[in-house]
């Protein structure tokens, strides 16, 4: 529920409505896009990360939270494991349960392999279950993959990988198409047409929904294809470390039986993480749309083996996180809401940016807006937001159409008696997203021998910013090509002896560079605020 004072700024956005309606803000000048970004993205904030001391990217800046991490010493450093019998032997290991995971295994156990499917939490329980907008695919008579790869490439400021852009776009109708044939219930029109919209940085309508539950709508159906092919799950069975070969290939992970507490060794003959992103080490203390579980798991295991990162300098900051009423701080408010025509004001109910710039310009202009120019909403609470003026949407569509397209969003809210069709949002951008990653290539697959990356922790595709929309697409684009080359390779792999050598020269190395490490260990696997009872360490 709003406060009074509230309730009289909202007066200032009714007032200004009827004027803004069908009005299209300008969208801003290259020039000024870049200068906003400088000035008041987080990315530019010098302080928020520091150069690797060792690895790899040694001398790379990461944010500092990460690096922390990174340089922390393995949860194994005191375990005595038995490498010689281990409990699990499989032709391939995906470690992850969500998207990308179930996509890998899957496409993995069509080329005939024995999978096994590892997930710290339920499979299921990631972000991609709590995707709301869509998956970008160009798939209309107006669009083509060659226009959807100049989208990407744009909004990921033509640092892009564009070998992977290439895949990505170009698999993406046929994505389309095998979701529908698994079962997920896309937007449709009464003619049984997709219903296709815009999401920031798009020049085309390529957003297919499910309402705005897309991703638990595709979480569901990948879900329930893994029940029915028989895919072995292990819930609650968290990675911490992977295992090489005495070659230095992959051949496998330490697994840790979160509730029996066992450690497990797992042999296999090629690996794939499926790990997710890093939002829940909540950078520069913002707070987050992710999962529970997004604590950068799979960054951390991969480097320690010797992958390679790219653009992890660049987080994605989603422009509009709830900031109030408190119990939902940084729960993702869709951008479909701004798709479908709500745009953002200050406290004068006045718009300072267009409502679909790409994702990092629209969230520097919202901190800009609060910060130097001092005219952001203040919470009771002492956040500071601006209003996100969604009753529009139904002016613009007409009645009813919010809670047909956004039953999630008008529901989050009226849990505390805020009714989205009446008034506005106060929102204020949350940690979203990692650009960055794993270094892969368009097979999924890494520099170290039969390790493969998919999803949210591969780095490249999107460069240095997301579109909204293509983060549903790559888990499922490089989940299901990492599944189909892990299940193809496996045929030829040899394994050597297990081997955990590379742990203690990773060890040895940080303490030849100095770094101290007293207290930290790594993977974090729950984030810090978990009941420690929880989850020993
Ligand atoms: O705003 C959203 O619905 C988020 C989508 C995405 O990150 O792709």
């Amino acid at each position: 529920m709003y406060t009074h004072q509230m309730m009289e700024l909202i007066k200032k956005v009714e007032a200004t409505r009827p004027r803004r309606k069908g009005v299209d803000y300008p969208r801003m000048a290259p020039q000024e896009r870049q200068e906003v970004l400088r000035n008041f993205h987080p990315d530019f904030i010098a302080d928020g990360f520091r150069p690797l001391k060792v690895g790899v990217n040694k001398g790379d800046k990461v944010p500092r939270e990460l690096a922390d991490l990174i340089e922390a010493r393995s949860r194994i450093a005191n375990v005595s494991l038995n490498l010689e019998d281990p409990t699990y032997d499989v032709d391939v290991l995906v470690i992850g349960g969500g998207g990308a995971g179930a996509a890998a295994a899957l496409s993995a156990l069509g080329k005939g392999a024995d999978v096994l499917l590892v997930t710290k939490l339920r499979f299921g329980d990631a972000n991609t279950m709590m995707a709301q907008g869509g998956i970008q695919a160009a798939d209309k008579a107006n669009d083509s993959p060659e226009i959807h790869y100049l989208d990407v490439i744009g909004g990921g400021h033509f640092t892009n990988v564009p070998s992977l852009v290439r895949a990505l776009v170009n698999d993406a109708p046929m994505v389309i198409k095998w979701l529908e044939e698994l079962g997920t219930f896309f937007d449709k029109d009464e003619q049984g047409n997709m219903l296709t919209a815009h999401g920031g940085g798009t020049s085309r309508k390529r957003m297919h929904a499910a309402r705005d539950y897309t991703g638990a709508e595709i979480m569901r159906t990948l879900r329930d294809e893994a029940f029915n092919k028989g895919i072995k799950v292990i819930e609650f069975c968290a990675a911490v470390e992977l295992l090489l070969d005495t070659e230095g290939k992959a051949a496998g992970a330490i697994l840790f039986n979160l509730e029996t507490e066992e450690y497990l060794v797992a042999r296999a003959k090629t690996v794939i993480l499926a790990l997710g992103g890093s939002g829940r080490l909540h950078f520069q203390g913002f707070p987050t749309t992710n999962h529970y579980g997004a604590t950068a798991d799979g960054l951390v295991m991969g480097y320690r083996a010797g992958a390679k990162l790219a653009f992890m300098d660049t987080i994605q900051y989603h422009p509009t996180g709830a900031a109030y009423p408190p119990q939902i701080l940084g729960l993702l408010v869709t951008e479909k809401v701004r798709g479908l025509g709500a745009t953002p004001l200050n406290i004068n109910g006045e718009q300072f940016v267009h409502h679909l710039e790409t994702r990092d310009v629209e969230s520097a202009a919202i901190i800009r807006e609060c910060s130097e120019r001092k005219l952001g909403i203040p919470t009771p609470t002492g956040m500071v937001g601006v209003w996100l003026d969604c009753p529009l949407i139904d002016l613009i569509h007409g009645e009813g159409t919010i809670e047909k397209q956004l039953p999630a969003m008008l529901r989050q809210f009226a849990r505390f008696d805020v009714d989205i069709r009446k008034v506005p949002m106060l929102i204020y951008p949350a940690l979203h997203y990692q650009n960055g990653g794993l270094m892969i290539d368009e097979n999924g697959a890494t520099a170290i021998e039969n390790l493969y990356v998919a999803g949210e922790n591969s780095g490249g595709i999107h460069g240095r910013n997301r579109l909204m929309g293509n983060s549903l697409l790559d888990i499922l684009v490089f989940g299901r090509r990492a599944g189909w080359h892990a299940g193809e390779k496996c045929k030829e792999v040899q394994l050597k002896q297990l081997s955990l050598d590379h742990v203690d020269n990773y060890h040895r190395e940080l303490a030849q560079n100095g770094v101290d490490t007293a207290g930290r260990v790594s993977p974090m696997l729950l984030p810090r605020y978990t009941h420690r009872e929880a989850l020993q360490v």
